[in-house]
């Protein structure tokens, strides 16, 4: 049995489906386990169970931190012991690439949870990916869609966004005892890619001209928290172009290293999502 943890989100979800095509025996938790929409035979429990209770009988653990809820360092505590309770052999716990910013109030708190799931006896993988490809389209879906343009800070610092897929597909191989040494896994796209850069892509795959406009932090910052964004949120995603501005992000190889194929491209993910633009 595999829990995977956050089952209902864009990994997740993706997790879930593929181990049940591997013929693995899934557990899946959501906060509204009958509204969750997973598979019938996908076993679907409340994410506030017992930890016991999820973790009995499971030989691997997905750690999905938005769903561990609000007391987020006790809960994955919890879960934790309740894994090495069950004699788990693998926990993949999906982090985030700002771990390494000393300055990020997300990395911050994410390496506190990583310093929690250290305690886990089995094998441990964490991932640590940078932005995904699908937050651009929160960030511009709205105003591309209705009025054919879009702001963004920081428009012509290089990203180097990653394919949530991508990271679904490295979260699934290693649930499945792909081998891979310890160390935590810096998970990238395959180029680096300013947000001018992406909103060009976006324009040539709807056919269209796009009104691109850079906008300040500052206003970044109020239009996030007028849409209630935390501000350790706001500052935390901030802090990824600013660091991006210092010290360029390369690509890393681990998307292709533990795959054994190139990490998918931002081209190839607005292609998979044009229809959500327009
Ligand atoms: N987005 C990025 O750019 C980025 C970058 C680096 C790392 N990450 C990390 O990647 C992980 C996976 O991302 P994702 O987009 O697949 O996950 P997600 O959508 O953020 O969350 C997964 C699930 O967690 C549950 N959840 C959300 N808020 C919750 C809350 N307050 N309390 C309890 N449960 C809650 C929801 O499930 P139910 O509604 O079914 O309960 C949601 O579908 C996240 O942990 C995120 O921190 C993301």
């Amino acid at each position: 049995m595999i829990l995977v943890t956050g089952a209902t989100g864009a990994v997740g979800r993706r997790v879930v489906a593929q181990l049940a095509a591997n013929g693995a025996s899934v557990r899946a938790t959501s906060r509204t386990p009958d509204a969750a929409d997973l598979p019938d035979d996908i076993e679907t429990l409340s994410s506030s169970a017992p930890a016991h209770a999820l973790l009995d009988g499971c030989s691997s653990v997905l750690i999905v931190a938005s769903a561990l809820g609000a007391a987020q360092l006790g809960r994955l505590a919890e879960l934790v012991a309740a894994a090495n309770v069950a004699r788990a052999g693998r926990l993949v716990h999906i982090s985030t690439a700002s771990v390494t910013d000393p300055l990020s109030p997300t990395g911050a708190h994410h390496r506190a949870l990583e310093e929690v799931s250290a305690g886990f006896a089995g094998a441990r993988h964490v991932l640590r990916p940078v932005p995904f490809a699908l937050n651009t389209l929160h960030w511009w879906g709205p105003t591309v869609r209705v009025g054919r343009f879009a702001e963004a800070p920081y428009l012509d610092v290089p990203m180097v966004p990653v394919d949530e897929r991508d990271v679904a597909d490295v979260a699934t191989a290693l649930l499945l005892g792909t081998s891979e040494p310890d160390g935590p896994l810096h998970l990238t796209g395959p180029e680096g890619l300013s947000s001018r850069e992406q909103l060009g892509l976006l324009a040539e795959a709807l056919g269209t001209h796009l009104d691109v406009r850079e906008i300040e932090p500052d206003e970044v910052r109020r239009r996030l928290a007028g849409a209630g964004v935390p501000a350790p949120a706001v500052e935390s995603l901030l802090r990824s172009f600013e660091l991006a501005a210092e010290h360029p992000v390369l690509p890393s190889d681990a998307v292709p290293r533990v795959l054994g194929r190139p990490a998918r491209d931002y081209a190839n993910w607005v292609a998979d999502h044009i229809e959500s633009f327009r």
